[in-house]
């Protein structure tokens, strides 16, 4: 297929590459529900943020700090609630959970967007590389410890990428999660998103006998700040991004659409491009990889308690 009608042409949902949040939510009245976005000050968080508040939600906007959700939730129209959420420190994220906790709300769907990529130098957290514990563990403390307030429809989508493709043999380097057998920046980033899909599979799985989905999304390559740490990167996306890639309008679909639609309300375990279900890399199915990834994880948490 030429490539310009690749980028035209729709999926099975009707969507496609080009299709945007406000389009897959087109005549959807979202009131009445509450939907938790994380890293909704940039990028995809922000316009996500934007369009279910556009729809009616009340949009629970985390950032890494206080100050930063409540800069984005004040450019937004509609009901927002802003709260801090560093996702590399777990005090801030029981903060965050502790502060839903207490004002009683019952989330309707969870979007596990903010995420960090291509660290040029390791850094680590508790011991952990920065991208893996930011963009997989701090999102399995929130999920798994907001799961009281989750209601029983409700929806759980994790932000993963297609350069999931591109992580280790095996998906997890679990002898290497502190970098002592070497460290690659989009390795590190791959990695990290690749656990992104396992999390979902296996809380799919957890969530068998129940109405609540669990689901990963690639939303693209977007022209977003993404791209910040890696100063090649950060001027591709700025010098190209506008012409090569998807807008943030078109990047923020397909987890507005897996959050959102009555179509994929008993969908779950899967993985979405383009606003379309699609397979991601064979071994990201694996189960097994996905338990020992969900044990260590729960390890993890329980121990920086
Ligand atoms: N853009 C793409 O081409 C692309 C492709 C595939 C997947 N994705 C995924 O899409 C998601 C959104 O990325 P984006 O493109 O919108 O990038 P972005 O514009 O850089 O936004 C990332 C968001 O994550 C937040 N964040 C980073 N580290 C955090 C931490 N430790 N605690 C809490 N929040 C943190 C950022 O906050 P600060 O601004 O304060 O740092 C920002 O709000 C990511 O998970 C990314 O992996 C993006």
């Amino acid at each position: 297929m030429p490539l310009c009608q690749a980028f035209r042409s729709k999926g099975l949902s009707g969507f496609g590459y080009t299709s945007t949040a406000e389009e897959v939510t087109a005549g959807l009245s979202l009131a009445g529900k509450n939907i938790l976005v994380t890293g909704c000050n940039s990028g995809l968080g922000l316009e996500t943020m934007r369009v279910l508040a556009l729809r009616g939600a009340c949009v629970v906007g985390t950032a890494r700090t206080l100050e930063k959700a409540r800069a984005a939730c004040e450019t937004v129209a509609g009901l927002t609630v802003p709260l801090a959420c560093e996702l590399s420190d777990p005090t801030s994220v029981r903060a965050c959970v502790a502060s839903i906790v207490a004002k009683g709300i019952q989330l309707d769907a969870i979007i596990c967007n903010a995420g960090i990529m291509a660290l040029p130098k390791i850094e680590l957290a508790y011991g952990y590389e920065m991208q893996f514990f930011t963009n997989h563990i701090g999102h399995f403390i929130l999920v798994t410890e907001l799961l009281n307030q989750l209601t029983l429809t409700g929806r759980v989508v994790v932000v993963s990428s297609a350069a999931h493709t591109r992580a280790p043999k095996g998906g997890i380097e679990f002898d290497n999660l502190d970098g002592n057998k070497g460290y690659g920046p989009w390795r590190a980033y791959s990695q990290s998103k690749f656990a992104n899909i396992l999390f979902a599979k296996e809380l799919s799985r957890r969530f068998r006998g129940t109405q609540r989905t669990a689901n990963a999304v690639h939303p693209g390559v977007v022209a977003t700040n993404l791209a910040r740490y890696n100063r090649l990167g950060h001027l591709l996306y700025a010098a190209a991004g506008p012409l090569l890639f998807k807008n943030a309008h078109q990047g923020a679909a397909t987890q507005v659409y897996v959050a959102t639609s009555p179509a994929l309300a008993t969908v779950s375990g899967m993985y979405f491009s383009h606003s379309n279900r699609t397979a991601p890399r064979a071994d990201a199915e694996n189960p097994t990889i996905a338990k020992k990834l969900w044990e260590l994880s729960e390890k993890i948490a329980t121990r920086l308690h």
